[in-house]
């Protein structure tokens, strides 16, 4: 047993390659630094992106990973993905000469993401490893304190286990090949998109109470979340994370807005004229941790 579980233990670099100083916290130059003092975040998707929900139902765009391994990295450090889904977050360090791990528990979605790394050219030196497995076995593949930073998107509890009625999209618009059907990402028990919020709650702080010792001091830990309707109740899932890694370790530093109205396609008036309910697709969460220095 012990065997093998030694025996996972994955050769990837995690060491700075890059010229620029030690003491820094990444290779960002002082005006890039400065454009991402500004707490509210807008990205847009490119071509790259996956956005056929039949291929993956909820992608960041390649862009949100690529602002947080360019803030937090060096070329050559460890990037780790917990819930790597279509690989978004291996593209960005591939891009940016950075080595990375990325998990899911659905193989179709390593699949993906191994072929999404297949398109891209290898003048870098880095690895980009995508790996089927559930989240909370992830400290049998990685050494202690050799992960510079943790950028990824857990599924929000059951937000995809209802029928999508798109209201962020237009009405003449809102009735396409998706509309009404439930895109969950599996069945699978393991699935934290299968599970309640309770239960969501002890399998997040489990998976990154396991993974804390993963990471450097001073390492950073980003999460980007989105709030949740359950049972005609608001859930404010952003807190529950808060809460929870705090408990198990993690020291919030950060909490950013991921400024989504420049996706949004002409919001419809559900509610009008006695229930108002902020649309859900407005803005998500960019909540930043690191582990505390010893
Ligand atoms: C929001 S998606 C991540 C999408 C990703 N950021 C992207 O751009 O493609 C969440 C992913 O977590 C995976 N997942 C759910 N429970 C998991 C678990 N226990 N361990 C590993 N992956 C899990 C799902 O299969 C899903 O692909």
């Amino acid at each position: 047993m012990f065997e093998s579980i030694i025996n996972k233990y994955l050769d990837i670099g995690h060491e700075k390659v890059c010229q620029c100083s030690k003491n820094h916290l990444s290779c960002l130059t002082p005006k890039e630094w400065g454009r991402c003092m500004v707490g509210i975040w807008e990205f847009y998707y490119e071509k790259r992106d996956i956005r056929k929900k039949n291929l993956h139902p909820a992608t960041y765009p390649i862009a949100l990973p690529t602002k947080c391994i360019k803030l937090f990295t060096h070329e050559g450090e460890l990037v780790l993905d917990p819930f790597v889904g279509s690989g978004s977050t291996l593209v960005a360090a591939q891009d940016l000469n950075r080595n990375a791990v990325g998990f899911d528990l659905k193989k179709e979605y390593i699949d993906l993401s191994e072929s999404r790394l297949a398109q891209q050219n290898f003048l870098n030196t880095s690895q980009q490893i995508a790996i089927h497995e559930d989240a909370l076995n992830i400290p049998n593949y990685l050494k202690e304190a050799t992960v510079k930073l943790v950028v990824t998107s857990p599924p929000f509890s059951r937000f995809l286990d209802k029928p999508r009625l798109n209201k962020s999209y237009r009405s003449d618009l809102r009735v396409n090949d998706y509309y009404k059907t439930v895109q969950q990402y599996s069945t699978n028990e393991n699935d934290l998109g299968t599970m309640p919020p309770e239960g969501f709650n002890d399998a997040i702080a489990n998976i990154f109470k396991g993974v804390l010792p993963l990471l450097k001091p001073k390492a950073h830990c980003v999460i980007n979340v989105n709030d949740l309707w359950w049972k005609n109740k608001r859930i404010p899932t952003h807190v529950h994370i808060i809460e929870m890694l705090t408990e198990v370790g993690y020291e919030l530093r950060n909490v950013l807005i991921w400024d989504k109205r420049n996706l949004v396609n002409n919001i419809g008036i559900f509610g009008w004229p006695s229930n108002f309910i902020k649309m859900g697709a407005t803005f998500e969460y960019i909540l930043d941790f690191w582990r505390p220095p010893e």
